[in-house]
């Protein structure tokens, strides 16, 4: 059977677009052996297919989004998958209550169970979520520490048993599959997705992904395979996603093939022999190529040589990537063989044009049938078909899972096992609890910066303690056990104090990023001033001994913080459960040790502000400390003092006082354009906001924007917490190269924001563009500098500045942008303050 239906969906070899493909080589990636269990699926899965309309079958190709799709929409779409991305949620609401998300699935799974079907079964639906480190969109849930913690701890069995409780907490809110694990081998970990990856070491990935998916979904063979209780699992993002240039999001994979194959693709073959079902394409692009449209790496060597008989799911309309496509078309990266097409927002009409391409015979009928085939089976074998009714979680098994006392000692015990220790002179560490315990910095008692991006929202960047139920900051966890042994313990997060402590330890870190928006051009931590840099100088200059806990999604150079501080550990993105890192940090009353370091680095650290580079035959250069390392409470943990010089080369310098935007944006930079309706990160060629006030289109001289006048529309740029006051008060200016194609009919700003809110108020932080803009002439290119002091109501609202640049306007307009920077003042054209 399994032979006759991969004839049928005729592995399509022609000519690869990667490369030419004398130069290709198939044969020496892993052979993989077919899963006899899916095979066995078509005996099911064949005569449904057979009965099926070509209208379902090209429904089960496409995968919405929930703020996109109404559970009624499936009746005249009878689409295979919905998914909730990063930031949607029930009723739009991503602090809903739990049971809203139960209430949603069963919404969804019933309608598509509704969907008048012929001759055939009705076809269950998969709603898809990323559970990522727990199912961390649902509050209350157990928020595990994310991978790059996971991979200090060196312990698969506990990814194992992670995998389980996730999948306990996912499947309780009648989800069925989870977008994880990535087993991306970060090689540049600049890229701010390098706290998803466990190592960059192929082999650590390669033992690990295949126990997170046995965990996911049960282990294969045995009788809970996807038993209840269990979710799906998808390997992700297929492949090189953390072999690009530079680490950029999205970016090209520069590397020869045995190195993708031996690097990059290491998870893959053993997740897939795991029992891994669903692979979802990568973003990036492999030597110029886009995955979304490489049949060779898609097609001939996933699904060819390593044997995944499972389907392949395509990121968040990553098709319009591919040379040719748009978001609601794409043809292309259906032959190359992603066989179902993630259409968050493009569904519908993805839907329509996918149908006219599968008439004509532009997308054969045999690759239509294959793609189906491939999803239908995954729904056969995890069970889906024929549930519904009394197999649904009810609400009293949701609150039984979510964040269960089971779940959270479990992530209790990886906090523990993820630290990494990199400094400890004198022994200071372990502390003794009965000290009198000052706890400073900004992440001290901050469950969001333990928790990182993929929390509640997709950033994870603008939640607050009241948002994690059940969760204990890291400064809770110390108060706790510091108060049993009769110490005390002191908050106080610039370090200030009335009485002397024994000692303090300062919690501080990377604030929340996910996507694109945490990538770095380099990997100095402290920016401007160094604000914990200081506050570790200044306590030691009182006499008091440091302690640093530092949260981070990828190691970082801390050079000056590690000699600043007496004990240094890198305790990554921990999660929901702080008291983990009291459990290390002290010894108990009686003098006894009831846990040592254990976590040892799974990535090499920096010994400069760029990242290491790998050499032939495992060679590492660059680094500070290697894989491996960490110290625990049987070895001296004293270091030499350090070199505080970044040597970062020029041309990688982001000085404040740089471009934001120039043809291009310099990372960490992103642009959003926003209405009433909300924000939209712009990733594409053309962007607009939800309601169309203002779009920009990525033009040959720049970006073009243009505001609709239907209503108030901003055009805005961050990427990065700065503190703008020293620039300020040193005549620094905001900067702007621009053409007015048309003049603005009401009134521009120019603002900056601070976190959610615009600083000092609704015009405190902006300044009045409309005079300058209506007396431009058009079509004419001019710069203007608007001094940063006219932005401020005083120095305090510049301290904080998270977007430095927001065009806003109600009425139409339209300009080219060619530059947007911030330095100190060139010209004498600079506007004047009113
Ligand atoms: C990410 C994926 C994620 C998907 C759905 C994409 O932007 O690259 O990792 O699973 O969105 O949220
Ligand atoms: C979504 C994410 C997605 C991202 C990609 C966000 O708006 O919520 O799920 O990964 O966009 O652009």
């Amino acid at each position: 059977m399994l032979a006759a239906s991969l004839a049928a969906c005729a592995l399509v070899t022609a000519p690869p677009a990667s490369a030419a493909a004398d130069s290709l080589h198939p044969n020496l990636w892993p052979q993989g052996s077919h899963s006899a269990r899916l095979a066995e699926s078509d005996a099911v899965v064949d005569p449904i297919l057979d009965r099926m309309t070509l209208e379902e079958k090209v429904g089960q190709m496409i995968q919405a989004d929930i703020a996109s799709i109404t559970p009624e929409d499936l009746r005249s779409y009878p689409l295979g998958s919905v998914l909730a991305g990063g930031n949607a949620a029930p009723g739009n609401d991503v602090r809903c209550p739990p049971i809203a998300w139960l209430q949603l699935t069963e919404a969804y799974h019933r309608a598509a169970l509704a969907v008048p079907a012929t001759g055939h079964p009705p076809i269950p639906l998969l709603f898809g979520i990323d559970a990522v480190h727990g199912n961390a969109k649902l509050i209350g849930a157990t928020i595990f520490p994310h991978n790059v913690g996971l991979g200090a701890a060196h312990d698969a069995e506990l990814v194992e048993r992670i995998g389980r409780a996730t999948a306990e907490e996912v499947s309780a809110a009648g989800i069925d599959w989870t977008f994880a694990p990535t087993v991306a081998v970060v090689r540049d970990v600049r890229w701010g997705r390098s706290y998803e990856s466990y190592s960059e070491s192929p082999a650590l990935v390669a033992q690990y992904a295949p126990q997170m998916v046995a965990g996911l979904q049960g282990r294969l063979g045995t009788a809970d395979f996807m038993s209840p209780g269990h979710t799906l699992s998808s390997v992700k993002h297929f492949v090189g996603d953390g072999a690009t240039l530079d680490g950029r999001d999205q970016g090209d994979a520069r590397v020869a093939e045995a190195e993708l194959r031996d690097l990059h693709a290491a998870g893959y073959a053993p997740a897939i022999e795991a029992g891994a079902m669903i692979v979802m394409a990568s973003y990036n692009s492999w030597n110029g190529v886009k995955l979304h449209g490489d049949r060779y790496l898609l097609t001939t060597i996933l699904k060819g040589r390593l044997g995944f008989d499972g389907f392949i799911v395509g990121d968040w309309n990553a098709h319009e990537q591919v040379p040719g496509c748009t978001k609601t078309d794409c043809a292309t990266a259906i032959l190359a063989g992603v066989d179902m097409l993630m259409a968050p927002d493009s569904w519908k009409e993805l839907y329509q044009n996918t149908l006219k391409e599968a008439r004509s015979g532009e997308i054969p009928q045999a690759r239509i049938d294959d793609a189906v085939r491939r999803i239908l089976r995954v729904k056969v074998v995890a069970g889906f078909f024929g549930r519904g009714g009394n197999q649904a979680p009810g609400e009293a098994q949701l609150q039984r899972q979510l964040g269960s006392p089971a779940h959270r000692a479990i992530a209790r015990e990886a906090v523990r096992k993820s630290l990494v220790l990199l400094k400890n002179e004198h022994a200071i560490l372990p502390l003794d609890p009965r000290a009198n315990v000052l706890i400073a910095g900004d992440a001290a008692d901050d469950i969001a910066m333990q928790s990182g991006g993929w929390t509640i929202d997709w950033q994870g960047a603008h939640n607050r303690n009241e948002d994690f139920p059940g969760a204990t900051s890291i400064y809770a966890g110390i108060e706790r056990a510091v108060r049993a042994a009769g110490g005390t313990a002191t908050l106080s997060r610039d370090g200030s104090f009335i009485k002397k402590p024994d000692v303090a330890i300062v919690v501080f870190g990377e604030k929340s990023y996910a996507e694109f928006e945490g990538d770095r051009e380099t990997l100095k931590f402290s920016s401007g001033e160094g604000k914990e840099l200081q506050l570790l100088r200044r306590l030691k200059r009182q006499g008091i001994a440091t302690i640093s806990v530092f949260l981070s999604g990828r190691p970082m150079w801390v050079n000056p913080e590690l000699n600043a501080s007496d004990a240094f550990v890198a305790a990554w993105l921990p999660g929901s459960e702080g008291e983990g890192i009291a459990d290390v940090l002290f010894r108990a009353v009686d003098g006894t040790v009831p846990f040592n370091f254990s976590g040892r680095l799974s990535f090499s650290w920096p010994a400069t502000a760029m990242p290491v580079t790998f050499g032939p035959a495992g060679t590492v250069s660059g680094a500070l400390f290697a894989t491996g390392s960490g110290f625990d409470y049987r070895s001296s943990g004293n270091l030499p003092p350090l070199s505080e010089e970044a040597r970062i080369p020029p041309g990688w310098q982001v000085p404040e006082g740089s471009l934001l935007y120039t043809g291009r944006l310099i990372a960490p930079w992103s642009m959003f354009v926003a209405d009433q309706g909300s924000q939209v990160h712009v990733t594409t060629e053309r962007q607009r906001s939800p309601h169309e006030a203002v779009g920009v289109v990525r033009g040959p001289e720049g970006i073009e924007a243009q505001w609709s006048g239907n209503q108030q529309g901003t055009l805005s740029i961050s990427g990065r917490e700065m503190d703008l006051r020293a620039l300020a008060s040193g005549g620094g200016a905001v900067s702007l190269r621009y053409r007015i194609d048309r003049a603005p009919e009401q009134r521009v700003t120019l603002g900056m924001r601070c976190g959610d809110t615009s600083c000092g108020g609704p015009d405190g932080a902006t300044f009045d563009l409309t005079a300058a803009f209506k007396s431009a002439p058009p079509h004419e290119w001019r710069t203007l500098e608007v001094p940063l002091v006219c932005l401020g109501t005083g120095h305090a609202d510049l301290a904080n500045i998270e977007a430095p640049f927001a065009l806003t306007t109600a009425g139409r307009l339209e300009l080219t942008i060619a530059e947007i920077g911030l330095h100190p003042l060139h010209s004498g054209t600079a506007a004047r303050c009113p």
